[in-house]
């Protein structure tokens, strides 16, 4: 459970919210758990009625019509319970996913080579998903049946505390029931959240090489390794639904036996007078009251389990610092570069790999000029040019510009100043003109027009009906 600690930020945002919520769960429960004592009262009177053939119906009518006014309030306030803490679950599910987003924007281009996109996508759809569970129905059940099971449970005790006694044995074995089932569910939630990022990097990873995909004819192959990775994922499935649907069954045999203890141990004291026919009925009322707690008791136990596993697996992300970004070292007082480049004596290595992919680089660009770096593919030119917006930073030497360590400049200062083209493009689902100006946020319309006759794709673009604001992708 202790991952979901630190969602108590996030939760501290909508306090006055949800102590409302709370004081809606206290109202609902009081309406709800007077309604068998005033069953039993209307069964006695109905029951000296009978004996006296004076039937009181309007005494009796009264206590209906209080049963039906104290659920329709009941009612009024369970609305209310969902409208603020449910609300609040969406409100902090929502901010946990920019908050994630936020965090990955930050991490370093290496992060994103060692950890497949589709684990990305599974933790910012499923586990956030999950983690919302855990504190929507995770807080509204656990209060509202802790309630409920209280104050039943006090009525109870103060009608018949021995019969009270007798009917709760049965409970610690629901208890532990719960325990030990939830604990196997844990383990096979986790492991279908394994299979289903496996399953979306899969998915990811069709949709984006679906080119060479296409060229090679692999379209069987990738539907049949697809269909492979999906069936696993309903294996899965379909363990965790059979352990699941274990619970209920048992939950409600454990019951039973509750029903039967008090029918037998609660009608011999109606026999021996102790106690009117109206209370048993009542202490049914309680009963049958406290098989949901019982029951949400476990479902709630896997919900804040299977929540937990998950922020567990997004804290991990969260608490990745990003290896690149500005340190205490960075001189915050550089607005500016003038343009100036040198490599001296610069090594760089990929991560995990042997070799490195640059070795003794010494080189001095002058502001101003223009250089060409020419080579064999794969002898390092990309590299050698991402290493200037610390896109990787240097294993050994050192990178300046102006004469400063690139590594005290700015991050912000340093990227923005660059003009990058990719060898490799991309482009968002966005008009051309955005597209064009991606890197420039206030670019006029006049610059994106001579950014597209540089490039020699002006004409292109204006031969389509909607010219720049037509929308690729
Ligand atoms: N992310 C990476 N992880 C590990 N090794 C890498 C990575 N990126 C590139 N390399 C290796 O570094 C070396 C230099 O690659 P680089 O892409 O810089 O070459 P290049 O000169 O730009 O090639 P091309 O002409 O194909 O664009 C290659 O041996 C390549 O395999
Ligand atoms: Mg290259």
């Amino acid at each position: 459970m202790k991952p979901l600690l630190r969602l108590l930020p996030f939760l501290a945002r909508y306090k006055k919210t949800l102590l409302w919520g709370l004081l809606t769960v206290v109202m609902s429960n009081l309406f709800t758990v007077a309604q068998p004592t005033l069953v039993g009262r209307a069964i006695d009177q109905l029951k000296a009625g009978l004996e006296q053939h004076s039937i009181d119906v309007w005494g009796v009518l009264g206590y209906a019509g209080l049963v039906v006014t104290f659920s329709l309030v009941a009612g009024i306030f369970t609305f209310l319970t969902r409208q603020t803490i449910i609300v609040v679950s969406r409100h902090v599910e929502f901010d946990l996913r920019n908050h994630f987003l936020t965090h990955i924007q930050r991490l370093s281009l290496s992060y994103f080579q060692a950890t497949p996109t589709g684990d990305l996508m599974a933790l910012a759809t499923n586990d956030i998903s999950a983690v919302r569970n855990a504190l929507g129905p995770g807080i509204m059940y656990p209060t509202d049946t802790a309630m409920t099971f209280l104050m039943a449970i006090t009525v109870m005790l103060y009608q018949d505390w021995e019969l009270t006694l007798l009917a709760l044995v049965p409970l610690p074995f629901v208890s532990y029931a719960v325990y030990i089932l939830g604990r196997i569910v844990n383990t096979k939630f986790e492991e279908r959240q394994r299979q289903y990022s496996e399953l979306t990097t899969r998915a990811q990873e069709n949709l984006s090489g679906i080119r060479v995909i296409r060229a090679y004819v692999r379209e069987q192959h990738e539907v049949g390794l697809f269909r492979s990775l999906s069936w696993d994922y309903l294996k899965k499935n379909l363990v965790l639904a059979r352990v699941q649907s274990i619970m209920w069954p048992l939950m409600f045999l454990l019951v039973g036996f509750s029903l039967v203890i008090t029918l037998y141990f609660g009608g011999l004291r109606v026999i021996h007078g102790e106690i009117t026919i109206g209370t048993l009925t009542a202490f049914f009322g309680y009963l049958v009251m406290l098989i949901w707690p019982m029951i949400a008791f476990g479902w709630v136990v896997n919900i804040l389990q299977q929540g937990a596993a998950s922020m567990n697996r997004l804290g991990k992300i969260l608490d990745t610092e990003p290896e690149i970004r500005d340190m205490s070292s960075t001189q915050t007082s550089i607005a500016a570069i003038q343009g100036s480049i040198e490599f001296r004596e610069v090594i760089f290595r990929h991560r995990n790999t042997a070799h490195p992919a640059l070795d003794g680089i010494n080189l001095s660009i002058p502001a101003g000029t223009t250089l060409a770096i020419v080579g064999y593919t794969g002898s390092g030119k990309s590299t050698l040019v991402s290493l200037i917006p610390r896109l990787y930073d240097i294993t050994e030497g050192e990178l300046l510009i102006d004469g400063v360590d690139v590594r005290k400049i700015p991050l912000e200062v340093l990227r923005s100043s660059i003009g990058y083209v990719p060898q490799e493009t991309f482009l968002f689902s966005d008009s051309i003109a955005e597209n064009i100006s991606y890197g420039a946020r206030h670019a006029a319309e006049e610059d994106v027009k001579r950014a597209a006759e540089i490039s020699q794709i002006s004409r292109d673009i204006e031969g389509f009906p909607r010219g720049y604001e037509t929308v690729l992708g």
